[in-house]
């Protein structure tokens, strides 16, 4: 097929193959890997989050709100500082600020010394940091495009525990995920693939997570118009009261059509009172995922889902895979089990008709200088 292409992927010694689009229309659905649960951070990931105004205003409205005279902790501060910065311009006492990226702590402990501000920067994984003194305030962008996918769920239990006064305040307030159905084979109209320029992160997350598995594929430039049920609230983390939540949910067929997975995506409340950030219906750095189900099936006039959302950390204790389980329950009764899962890391490789469309076979022993096309 024509602007269809292979590129190689080298994780570990291995080598696979990743199909490539390069005639992809600018406003055409696309596959983007999720990559902000692992340290594969770079300059041009930390722009793309730079450039995310509707996020920006509700991180700056929140703290705005909740930093005056507080002792601030940053979890996730990244190398420019942002939510620090704004939290001492907005008058906190003094700002903890940490990294797990060893580069970004380093660039962001010179910025804050070219500051007035009381800012103190640690290198290191937020839950093994030790802080001076307590904090009123925790402000942690670690902020999935599966909203607890990053793993803020855990690291602010931590923290709650260990860097925080009883009551203190959260920014993020709320995390939540809603899911829906979709046909990514619609979407994509049967063209599976990704960027070039995507292929590079592909691999740094494989690398990352240890080695080949299913990843997780977010979908980027699309809206309502692809769900083909209702949708619900599948993941509610309220991070202000440590209450995680993953409720069964219902989701109707809006009609007649064709299904082959979930899809997922955030709503992010900064402050109680504030707006929510709805990322399917927002220009935004997040993307709604996608979760294929094991085989495609047709909806008809009054069937429902029923799905139930699990996560559980597996792999290091803060990054969730996520299990979804339910049934098919066609209006006569009738149910079929459905099953989809989204992981962090491990597990089965080209697993899912997503992944064989994607990786042209198993990995096998990369040869010496066999890099490259
Ligand atoms: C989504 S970026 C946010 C960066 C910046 N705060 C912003 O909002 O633009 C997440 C940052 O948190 C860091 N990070 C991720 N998990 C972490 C953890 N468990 N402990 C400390 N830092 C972490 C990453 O290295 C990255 O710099």
């Amino acid at each position: 097929m024509s602007g269809q292409d292979w590129r190689n992927v080298t994780v570990g010694g291995e080598r696979t193959r990743v199909r490539v689009l390069a005639d992809l229309d600018r406003d055409a659905p696309y596959l983007w890997p999720s990559v902000g649960e692992y340290p594969v951070y770079d300059d041009y990931l930390y722009h793309v989050m730079l450039e995310d105004e509707p996020r920006n205003k509700l991180f700056r409205d929140a703290i705005a709100q909740e930093a005056p005279g507080a002792t601030v902790v940053e979890l996730g501060c990244g190398p420019d500082l942002l939510w620090t910065l704004c939290a001492a311009e907005a008058g906190a006492a003094r700002v903890f600020a940490a990294d797990v990226n060893e580069d970004s702590a380093a660039r962001a402990a010179d910025l804050a010394s070219t500051t007035a501000h009381d800012i103190r920067v640690f290198g290191g994984e937020a839950t093994t940091l030790s802080l001076p003194e307590p904090a009123d305030l925790c402000i942690a962008e670690l902020v999935g495009n599966i909203g607890g996918a990053e793993g803020i769920d855990a690291v602010l239990a931590d923290a709650r525990r260990r860097h925080l006064k009883p009551g203190a305040a959260t920014v993020p307030a709320a995390v939540g995920t809603r899911a829906a159905a979709v046909c990514l084979d619609d979407l994509l109209g049967g063209r599976y693939g990704v960027r070039p320029e995507y292929v590079d992160y592909v691999e740094r997350l494989l690398d990352a997570a240890g080695g080949f598995f299913d990843l997780r594929f977010c979908v980027g430039n699309v809206d309502r118009s692809a769900l083909r049920t209702t949708d619900a609230l599948v993941e509610d983390l309220r991070l202000d009261e440590g209450v995680a939540d993953f409720p069964s949910v219902r989701l109707d067929a809006l009609g007649p059509g064709r299904v082959d997975g979930l899809l997922l995506w955030l709503n992010m409340r900064c402050a109680p009172g504030q707006p929510v950030l709805d990322s399917l219906d927002t220009v935004t750095n997040w993307l709604p995922v996608y979760v294929p189900f094991a085989e495609a099936f047709d909806l008809a006039d009054g069937d429902v889902i029923d799905l139930e959302c699990r996560a559980e950390t597996v792999a290091d204790d803060i990054h969730p895979d996520y299990a979804f389980t339910g049934a098919l329950v066609r209006a006569d009764g009738g149910r079929t089990p459905l099953a989809a899962d989204s992981r962090y890391a491990g597990g089965p490789f080209r697993a899912s008709r997503l992944h064989r469309a994607l990786f042209e076979s198993e990995p096998t022993a990369a040869r010496r200088g066999s890099r490259g096309r």
